[in-house]
């Protein structure tokens, strides 16, 4: 078991707090849209899904229409009951209380999403067993990378030296995206896709520009540049090897 604190969001209203009173649209949509595409492209035959890390479910809609049975993980107990209050009359839906680190789901889902949560979590090695083993074989991860080497912080700072892991405050963590994914492939999976999201997270952006232009625009964006690591979040999807 790891001995690395958790984040414990028990005390905060992450809802209210981090998307409600703030300007976080742009952010909101693209994400909630990017993760029904990615699934609806490389979890077609899946099943069942795990939310890894589910907050209050703002991403539930995203993928509800597309599986049958859904597993939401989340650490906080007042937030999975922000979640079960909406949802949780939903068929086949079931709550954990759990840390991430020790994922055990009743039954292997055929997606699991873990959509900023990561920079929260410090013991990647632990983190991407528990995903592994909690997935199907030629199941589907979609993770989230909290990228420190985004196109600002190289533009700032372009011949820094770059470190694996960052700590950029207490149990706040970003990465060097090319670290996280050279392990998810160690780790027994494939990557099919990456996707370089939040390019336009800046507030004056965001307050001229409707969210759906900027999301247009990204996606053209990402067909250019999705091999190199310049957003804020890069997302990654990867396949568990069969056999
Ligand atoms: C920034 S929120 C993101 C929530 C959701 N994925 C979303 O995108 O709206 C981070 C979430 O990770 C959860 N979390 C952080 N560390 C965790 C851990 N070790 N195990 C389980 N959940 C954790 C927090 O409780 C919180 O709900």
């Amino acid at each position: 078991m790891s001995k690395v604190n958790i984040c414990d969001y028990s005390d905060y209203d992450y809802k209210t707090e981090f998307w409600t009173k703030k300007n976080r649209e742009y952010e909101h949509q693209l994400e909630f849209k990017l993760v029904n595409k990615l699934l609806k492209k490389y979890s077609t035959n899946g099943k069942s899904i795990c939310d890894a890390g589910c907050g209050f479910g703002r991403l539930f809609e995203s993928y509800c229409h597309l599986f049958s049975e859904y597993h939401l993980v989340d650490y906080a107990k007042n937030l999975l009951k922000q979640a079960k209050d909406i949802y949780g009359m939903k068929k086949n839906i079931h709550f954990y209380k759990q840390s991430l680190y020790e994922l055990n789901i009743s039954k292997k889902a055929d997606a699991i999403i873990s959509i900023r949560t990561l920079h929260h979590l410090e013991d990647v090695d632990q983190l991407i067993k528990k995903l592994y083993d909690n997935l199907n074989e030629g199941g589907c991860l979609i993770l989230d990378i909290p990228n420190h080497y985004h196109i600002k912080n190289k533009i700032k700072r372009p011949f820094s030296i770059k470190k694996n892991k960052i700590k950029v405050s207490a149990g706040y963590f970003n990465y060097n995206p090319q670290f996280i994914i050279e392990k998810i492939q160690d780790s027994g999976f494939n990557i099919v896709d990456k996707r370089q999201v939040g390019l336009f997270r800046v507030g004056f952006i965001k307050q001229i520009f409707p969210p759906s232009m900027l999301i247009s625009f990204e996606g053209i964006l990402n067909m250019l540049l999705s091999s190199f690591n310049i957003g804020p979040s890069v997302y990654i999807v990867a396949k568990k090897q069969c056999g």
